[in-house]
């Protein structure tokens, strides 16, 4: 498939054939074209929304301000769901508000996080929580690509891990007391976990050898790893899936994640890898976001649950790595909620 559409002649065929079938078939089935909008509007009108829709529900959003973050806000906010925009990029937040109807912008409200600073992870997290008594859906969407040299962040921690990664599950084990029952847990990660943890296992910071794809990779990797391995620890606190964690690929879309791997005079090669609109990119996230069900601990792509590497299946590495994190948060001085602390909030919020 891939080398027959890479024909430019049969590529325009395709291209001809999927616009002469997409009036007819974009509202009644889901798949790799589909929009943010056309998920929503397939999961209106077919009865298919989760219940904290229509109860006036509370999304929490991080990278809210760009990109398939800020489609997935969009049709969120739609959905008439309240909506907490997680950013570090306040201007670029309120922007977004901005372009936003009036009716709908009252229910939009921004958070400061730079999820590269622990410490801005845990205030953010005491602020939201202070505003809010129920959280339904947590999306871990911020993320940043393949920088060329290694960094740390604020913390000394490679930089992809520990923003894409580490920053997310201190934010998720610090809301997590704050969540509804039945809500759920979403982490973007993306097809490239299958190069994660190549140079060597359980190097999760790049510590032997650094390369950006794979230091990449390897934090895609951690964010399938993570949503599998909270599965587990939901279960065992909570008999159960009262809370579902999932984790998706968003297709490979054209947004402003390339800034941080290419020059700018190379920005437009992107045009030519990218396959999916920003539109189209953030329809898995709504999918995960608002259908009323969701396969608890699976990895989306295109609206459907796959399966990811072996890797990500690995029950031996989802454990290592929630205790290499845990262990390397309270290292850095950050208090975790114990797990029984989550159990019992849970049950109190209902
Ligand atoms: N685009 C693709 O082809 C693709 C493919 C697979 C997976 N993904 C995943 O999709 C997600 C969204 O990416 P995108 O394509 O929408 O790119 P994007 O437009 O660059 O969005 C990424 C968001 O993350 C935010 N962010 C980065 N570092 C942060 C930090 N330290 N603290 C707080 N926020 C931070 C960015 O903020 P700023 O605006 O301030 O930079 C931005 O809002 C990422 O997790 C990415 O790995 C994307
Ligand atoms: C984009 O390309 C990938 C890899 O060839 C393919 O699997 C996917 O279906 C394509 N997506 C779209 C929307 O055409």
């Amino acid at each position: 498939m891939t080398s027959f559409s890479s024909f430019p002649l049969q590529r325009c065929v395709l291209v001809a054939a999927a616009l002469l079938c997409h009036g007819t078939t974009a509202l009644s089935l889901l798949g790799r074209k589909s929009t943010a909008n056309q998920v929503l509007a397939y999961l209106q009108q077919n009865d298919q929304l989760a219940p904290f829709v229509s109860q006036g529900g509370t999304a929490v959003i991080t990278g809210g301000n760009s990109g398939i973050g800020a489609e997935t806000v969009k049709a969120l906010v739609a959905s008439g769901m309240n909506v907490v925009v997680c950013a570090r990029n306040i201007d670029s937040a309120n922007q977004l508000k901005d372009e936003l109807g009036t009716a709908t912008k009252d229910r939009v409200e921004i958070e400061y996080l730079d999820l590269s600073s622990l410490a801005s992870v845990q205030e953010a997290a005491a602020s939201i929580c202070s505003k809010h008594d129920g959280i339904d859906v947590l999306i871990n969407n911020a993320g940043i690509m393949a920088l060329p040299q290694r960094e740390t962040t604020t913390d000394g921690i490679e930089k992809q891990f520990g923003t894409n990664h580490v920053g997310h599950h201190y934010l998720t084990r610090l809301l997590l007391p704050q969540m509804r029952n039945k809500g759920r847990v979403v982490n973007v990660a993306s097809t490239a976990h299958n190069f994660g943890l190549s140079a060597g296992n359980e190097d999760w910071e790049s510590k032997e050898s650094y390369t950006p794809w794979g230091a990449y990779g390897t934090s895609k990797l951690s964010n399938i790893l993570f949503t599998k391995q909270l599965k587990k620890e939901l279960v065992s606190v909570n008999q159960g899936k009262m809370i579902d964690s999932v984790c998706l690929h968003p297709g490979v879309i054209a947004s402003p994640l390339w800034k941080h791997s290419l020059p700018s005079f190379m920005q437009p090669l992107v045009g030519l890898i990218a396959n999916k609109s920003v539109e189209q990119g953030a329809a898995t996230s709504v999918y995960c976001a608002l259908s009323r069900h969701v396969e608890d601990g699976a990895y989306y792509d295109d609206c459907s649950p796959v399966e990811p590497s072996q890797k990500a299946q690995s029950d031996q590495l989802q454990e290592a790595l929630w205790m290499y994190t845990e262990q390397l948060l309270t290292e850095k001085g950050f208090e975790l909620p114990s797990s029984s602390v989550v159990a019992e909030n849970v049950a109190a919020v209902n």
